[in-house]
């Protein structure tokens, strides 16, 4: 989809970029040219992911282990890459999560996620924020929120809570960033199941191939790849008017659940027949009572 050389020359650092999502964007980027930042909690992760990128792409990959919870590690760890040079994109994809009916979460259950999550992804976007705008540098921000930003999500509640607030952070940093030539972004994938994720999420098979059948309109879980170029394509150069915007990647998801009538991919052409057939009925009566 994109020339090898797109990323040539930006460097882009990876929120938990060791595994799962994050680690399928950062291989992305390196694979168009990309110098790669990536940091999580587990060295062992990171440190496998950038010799495996090294190696495969040719390209500088740098690791740091780094719990995003704490505003001075991120601070020092941030000054750390721009003593070599400012960054030129962040992907915010570190995220903590865990399904619990919301009666049963403690304070700190709740706190547990908002803190990676709403306070964690601040600390980095504003860490990088204020150095590029003291450097002037342009450069892109992306956040890996969730469709739930648009519709809540029941027993996901402190992640829906802290993705809306990273929704709000999007918009109103494109209007107060935009003027420094820092756009800001987000992405809202649906299911993409990774075994981190999923292991919190769908600890018993709760969201299967089979449920998707039924709730996408598209049939199926997204492509890892579909993903990648949608990541790829908002830190391309090219699309510099696009700021501000949470785009869903979801085969259409979360638009079923937004409408009264969304059910309704259930009924069958029969079911159809027999409905077109009742309402006909209750016209044709309003007009024998209206002539
Ligand atoms: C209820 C729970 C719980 C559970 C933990 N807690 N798991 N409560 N149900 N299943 C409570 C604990 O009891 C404790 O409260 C508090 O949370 C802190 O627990 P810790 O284990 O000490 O937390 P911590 O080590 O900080 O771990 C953070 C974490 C963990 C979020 C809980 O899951 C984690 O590190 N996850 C990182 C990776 C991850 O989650 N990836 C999925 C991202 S998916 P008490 O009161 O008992 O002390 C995503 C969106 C995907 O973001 C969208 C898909 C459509």
């Amino acid at each position: 989809m994109f020339k090898d050389n797109l990323l040539q020359g930006k460097r882009i650092l990876v929120t938990g970029g060791g595994t799962g999502l994050g680690k399928e964007m950062a291989t992305h980027f390196a694979q168009h040219g990309a110098e790669i930042f990536i940091c999580g909690r587990r060295n062992n992760v990171l440190e496998e992911t950038a010799q495996e990128l090294k190696e495969k792409f040719d390209t500088p990959v740098h690791y740091q282990t780094l719990d995003i919870r704490s505003y001075q590690d991120v601070d020092h760890y941030i000054e750390s890459i721009f003593q070599t040079g400012p960054l030129d994109g962040l992907v915010n994809n570190a995220a903590g999560n865990f399904i619990s009916p919301t009666k049963d979460l403690s304070p700190r259950g709740f706190d547990a996620i908002a803190n990676i999550v709403f306070h964690g992804t601040f600390y980095v976007t504003h860490a990088v924020g204020t150095r590029l705008i003291e450097l002037q540098h342009k450069a892109s921000i992306v956040s890996i929120l969730a469709t739930w930003v648009w519709t809540g999500s029941a027993y996901v509640v402190p992640s829906a809570m802290s993705k809306t607030g990273l929704d709000a952070m999007t918009k109103s940093l494109a209007v107060e960033w935009g003027p420094y030539g820092i756009r800001l972004n987000a992405i809202a994938p649906g299911p993409f199941p990774t075994e981190g994720a999923w292991a919190r999420l769908s600890p018993n098979g709760e969201l299967s191939e089979s449920s998707y059948e039924k709730s996408i309109p598209l049939g199926r879980a997204g492509d890892m790849e579909e993903l990648q170029n949608l990541a790829t394509f908002l830190l391309a150069d090219g699309c510099e008017y696009l700021t501000g915007q949470t785009i869903g990647l979801d085969g259409a998801q979360y638009l079923t659940g937004g409408g009264t009538f969304s059910n309704l991919s259930e009924v069958t052409d029969d079911q159809w027949s027999e409905i077109r057939n009742a309402i006909r009925k209750t016209n044709n009566k309003d007009k024998k009572d209206r002539s």
